[in-house]
């Protein structure tokens, strides 16, 4: 390892400040091998490029970019697209049946593959007459400036792309693919971080929360999916990656979360139980104590 230790902390706590993720000690050579292309375009060492950081936006928004854990994949566990199409989507279908609208949430998106494996299955299931909205966030700008462009290589559209998906809804542009335009269409994309306020955030009839959670703390976790009470619908979906559930939440908030198997996944459906009140014990606490 060539990194200062000094140099490792600072970054460390800059991801942490900026996204609640959490890069422990150990993971050093992780973040040398993610800088040393940044550091050697800006012609400096990995420890003279973590001391521009402090004084340049432009070159921490790029650091933040290279840091955050992009890997996702076309209809990554399959298990969650086909409980989809089986079960949560006829459910919906009946229940939105006077609006005839659909609203999802891929929150976490990462380049778009999980937004946009949602869009083919809805261009292939949804009514005439329906309308769908995905709003795809992510906290990496450079994630959504790719989910806007819609161009994948063909060694992205080997993970998991049907070949008959791949013929239906992709151009070929040069050496990539590009989505199709009704499918972009359908997709919107913003800026968001999970950990802080989602101003202006709806309510969904599914959220997609994958592959996410796992590089918070876990207080980080459960403020988020106390926030995320607030935007799934009474009747809607959370789905988590296949490694999280609500199983160590705290005993404020586990039973406000139902956890019900539909196929091979569960999914998250809010149960309506109250946040709990605070305890007067706890407002007589004073303020800065
Ligand atoms: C491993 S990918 C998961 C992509 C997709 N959900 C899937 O399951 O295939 C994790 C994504 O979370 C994003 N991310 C990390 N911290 C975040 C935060 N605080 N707010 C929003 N997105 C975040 C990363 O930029 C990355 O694109």
């Amino acid at each position: 390892m060539t990194m200062a230790r000094e140099s490792f902390q600072m970054v460390s706590s800059l991801v942490r400040r900026e996204t609640s993720m959490v890069y422990d000690e150990g993971k050093e050579y992780l973040v040398e091998a993610r800088l040393l292309p940044l550091a050697v375009a800006a012609g400096c060492t990995v420890d003279e490029y973590c001391r521009k950081l402090s004084i340049d936006f432009a070159e921490r928004r790029k650091a933040l970019d290279a840091l955050t854990i992009n890997e996702t994949s076309w209809f990554r566990d399959q298990g969650p697209y086909q409980a989809f199409t089986d079960t949560m989507l006829p459910a919906l279908l009946q229940a939105r049946s006077t609006t005839r609208r659909l609203r999802i949430w891929s929150a976490a998106c990462s380049s778009g593959q999980e937004a946009y494996s949602i869009a083919m299955l809805l261009d292939q299931h949804l009514p005439a007459g329906w309308s769908a909205e995905i709003l795809a966030t992510d906290v990496s700008t450079a994630m959504l400036a790719r989910v806007k462009t819609g161009r994948y290589s063909q060694v992205e559209m080997n993970r998991g792309m049907p070949a008959t998906s791949l013929v239906r809804y992709f151009t070929r542009v040069g050496s990539e693919w590009e989505i199709v335009p009704k499918l972009k269409a359908m997709v919107t994309t913003r800026h968001l971080n999970l950990s802080a306020p989602y101003l202006g955030v709806p309510t969904f009839d599914l959220v997609l929360l994958r592959n996410v959670l796992i590089y918070f703390d876990k207080t980080t976790k459960a403020d988020i999916l106390r926030r995320m009470l607030s935007h799934v619908a009474s009747d809607g979906y959370l789905l988590l990656g296949s490694s999280e559930s609500t199983l160590d939440l705290p005993p404020d908030l586990a039973p406000r979360w139902r956890r019900e198997q539909i196929g091979r996944v569960q999914a998250h459906r809010p149960t309506g139980v109250p946040a709990p009140r605070p305890s007067p014990a706890s407002s007589l606490v004073p303020t800065g104590a």
